[in-house]
């Protein structure tokens, strides 16, 4: 897996915590570019300082952007534009599970509006450079929890009964929905899209970064949980190897393809929630990619 790939360019987002940071050291591994996505910059540079002290590649650079905020996903893909020509993978892998409602700066609420609108937008705007680069993958990191999940087209951000898990599963499902039909926009453009459900990992999922809300449940679980290295497994091969699917997202779980729950193979949801993501982001879209949608 540490063939040198040292013209080759990655993001992973969420690339300073759990999972995502896990992923960044492999992906640092190949020689590659590799872009830390990340929303704070004390944090993000404390991470890219941790991978670059643990794999010699003088090629990991922080980028912040919020996925929370429509605006900030804009102006990421403008300066990664700006620096780069191509994109070979796009680990689609930052999350939040909340407690309590919150919503993004664009008031959708924040578990779909992070987990899902925000990658939606930003995997869109990167399109272009996905399409033009041979062999370029988009791995979507979504979790067991969607068997959980329906959309609640009647209340999608939901304002009403909203907890915790409720939203967490709907983002997770929209997960999957979402990358069943971006493999067929880009079919015959050369890149594959697949998901994972990573494991029970011993991350920082779930604990409030402010008030540290969470940090006690989340250690109680720890014994029973995976570390980040053995739960990136899947979503590192998925990157670097040939164990996605091609034309069609597959879902992945302990390195093998596995059947998700029954919700996240509905091709009519699939385009529903579409349609409903591009309205939602349409502001932030170029016309190139808004004529091709039927609105
Ligand atoms: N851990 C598990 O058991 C498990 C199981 C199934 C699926 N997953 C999935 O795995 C993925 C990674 O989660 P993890 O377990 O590694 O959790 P984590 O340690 O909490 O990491 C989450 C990452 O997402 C980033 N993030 C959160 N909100 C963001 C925003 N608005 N903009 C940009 N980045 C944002 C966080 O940044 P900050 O640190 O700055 O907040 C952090 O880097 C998630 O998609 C999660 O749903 C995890």
């Amino acid at each position: 897996m540490n063939e040198n790939r040292d013209n080759h360019v990655m993001i992973v987002t969420g690339a300073n915590s759990g999972l995502g940071l896990a992923t960044t050291i492999e992906l640092a591994k190949t020689g590659a570019s590799v872009v830390m996505l990340c929303r704070d910059q004390t944090r993000g540079e404390r991470a890219l300082q941790q991978v670059r002290s643990t794999v010699e590649n003088d090629q990991i650079y922080l980028m912040l952007a919020d996925l929370a905020d429509l605006d900030s996903v804009a102006a990421f893909s403008r300066q990664f534009h700006d620096r780069f020509e191509r994109l070979d993978v796009l680990v689609n892998n930052a999350g939040v599970f909340m407690q309590n409602r919150g919503e993004t700066k664009q008031g959708l609420e924040m578990q779909f509006g992070v987990n899902h609108v925000g990658h939606f937008l930003l995997t869109l705007l990167l399109s272009d450079l996905l399409a033009k680069t041979d062999d370029s993958r988009v791995v979507v990191v979504s979790s067991g929890a969607h068997k959980a999940g329906r959309i609640y087209y009647e209340d999608l951000q939901l304002k009403n009964k909203y907890n915790m898990v409720r939203g967490y599963a709907q983002s997770k499902l929209a997960n999957i929905l979402f990358a069943l039909k971006l493999a067929e926009y880009f079919e015959d453009k050369n890149t594959a899209v697949n998901c994972c459900h990573p494991g029970p990992v011993a991350t920082n999922l779930g604990i409030d970064r402010i008030t540290g809300f969470g940090k006690l449940i989340v250690g109680l679980l720890k014994p029973f949980f995976i570390t980040p290295e053995k739960g990136a497994k899947t979503q590192v091969a998925l990157a670097l190897t040939d164990l996605g699917s091609k034309n069609e997202a597959a879902y992945y779980y302990k390195m093998k393809k596995t059947e998700p729950g029954k919700m996240a193979k509905s091709r009519e949801d699939a385009e529903k929630l579409w349609q409903i993501s591009i309205t939602l982001t349409k502001d932030y879209l170029p016309e190139a990619i808004l004529s091709q949608q039927a609105l």
